[in-house]
Formats: C-alpha cells, structure tokens, sequence
C-alpha cells in the first residue's frame, strides 16, 4: 500500500504526519505500507517512520551516479536518506517533465543498482482508451520499460497500473478495466520472464483510490496493492485505505 504525496508536505508537516499516522497503522504488520514524500521531506520521513514497518520511498531517481545533471538527486543519495524505494515513470512525470519510455528503464536500472525497489508506474492516457490503443501502449511501456531488465532485476520491480484518465480526477477506473489492464501485464511478464516471475509480480492500482473504494479494489485477485495520491496525505484516509 503505497502513498504518493506528489509536491506536498513540508519537513515539519512530515513529522507531523508521521505522529498521527503511526498509531493508526501499528496493528496492520502483515501489509507492507510505503510513503513517498518529495526529496527535502525524505529524512522526516525516515525519522517518522524509525522503529516501524513503514518504508520510505522517493518519486524519481536520476539515470546517473553522479556529476552535472543539475536538479537530479542519485540513488545513492536516496540510499543514504534511509529511504528504500523509488517510483519511475510516474504519468506526471512523462507529461510535465517529457519523460519517455526510453528513459524509464535506466532510472529503474539506477534505482536496483543502489539498492531501492523501484515501483514502474504505466497506464494509458484518455485518447489511448478512447480508441482502443490501452493493449497495445501497455505492451509497448512494459517492452520498452520493463522487458530488457535482467531476470534477476525484474524479480526487484513492483509495477503500478495507472491510467492517466484516472489520476487525480475522481474516476477510479472499474474492477473489470483494470483486472484487465494487470492481466495484459501480467501476460507480458509471463512472455518474457516466465510463469514463477510473472505470478510473483506484484501490481499495484492508481488512480482515485479513497477510503470508500479500497475494499472492493484490494478484494480483486488481481490487484495485489494500490497507489495512492490525494488520499495518502491524510493519515486518517490513508490509514483507512492501508486497513481495506
Ligand atoms: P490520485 O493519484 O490517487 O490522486 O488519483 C494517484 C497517483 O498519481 O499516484
């Protein structure tokens, strides 16, 4: 159960957070529960987080080590925060930022290599679903993004499904749509990894998720976690969702 609090939250509002959260998720040990809050939030958050299960994540990692590449901060660094996982080719990140697919597999490749698990966001924007391009954009994201990793690699990776249409607009996409859109993903790991890697896989749904969803999205057999935007920034909410 992941939260993305996207560009929210400062440091002391971290801390904050953490204090309230805490308790509401102190009887759920059998989940794994990972919030990714913006990079000047990351070391409040690891410190608000000592002591329980709760992982902390970044929401990118450059493709570098090191060296001149202003504005990008490198998995070691992140590493060194205490943070463990990393998301990649979040939807708002190919649209804002010109992220491509090309450039999803060598921040992954970044992430494994300092020793963060990366959660690989993919999802079809609206006019892909409006004309029936949501296969084939999801076979060539996990092609692109996800299929030259090494066997050993991508047994690391966690994949989010998140359609565009669905991010932050209150259209939580149906149990039957995205069942599906795991189940093409899951094909693809299959085709190219093996039946043991593809079921070990673990998918994540995003998109509108909030406390009054998250039961009937966790109760699909196909849907093996959710990420959560607006609704992780209120402990109280997120605390409901990672309890579904
Ligand atoms: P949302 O965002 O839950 O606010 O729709 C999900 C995400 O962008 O990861």
């Amino acid at each position: 159960m992941a939260g993305n609090w996207k560009m929210n939250k400062t440091s002391s509002e971290t801390s904050e957070y953490f204090a309230e959260f805490r308790p509401l998720v102190a009887d759920t040990e059998d989940r794994e529960i990972v919030i990714c809050p913006p990079f000047t939030a990351l070391d409040a958050a690891v410190k608000g987080a000592l002591g329980t299960r709760i992982a902390i994540g970044a929401q990118n990692v450059a493709r570098a080590k090191a060296g001149a590449y202003t504005s990008e901060v490198s998995g070691s660094m992140l590493r060194a925060t205490g943070a463990t996982y990393t998301l990649v080719g979040h939807s708002e990140c190919r649209k804002h930022f010109g992220e491509t697919d090309e450039v999803v597999l060598p921040r992954t490749i970044a992430a494994l290599e300092s020793d963060l698990t990366p959660i690989i966001c993919v999802g079809e924007s609206p006019e892909d679903r409006a004309s029936g391009q949501t296969e084939m954009v999801l076979t060539r994201q996990f092609a692109k993004g996800i299929g030259p990793l090494t066997p050993a690699q991508f047994g690391r990776v966690v994949i989010a499904y998140e359609p565009v249409w669905a991010i932050g607009t209150g259209k939580t996409a149906t149990p039957e749509v995205i069942t599906e859109a795991h189940r093409i993903i899951r094909r693809e790991a299959r085709s190219r990894f093996g039946d043991e890697a593809a079921e070990a896989l673990r998918i994540l749904y995003g998109g509108s998720v909030n406390p009054g969803n998250a039961k009937t999205l966790m109760a699909q057999p196909e849907i093996d976690g959710l990420l959560v935007g607006n609704a992780s920034l209120d402990p109280q909410s997120f605390a409901a969702i990672v309890k579904a």
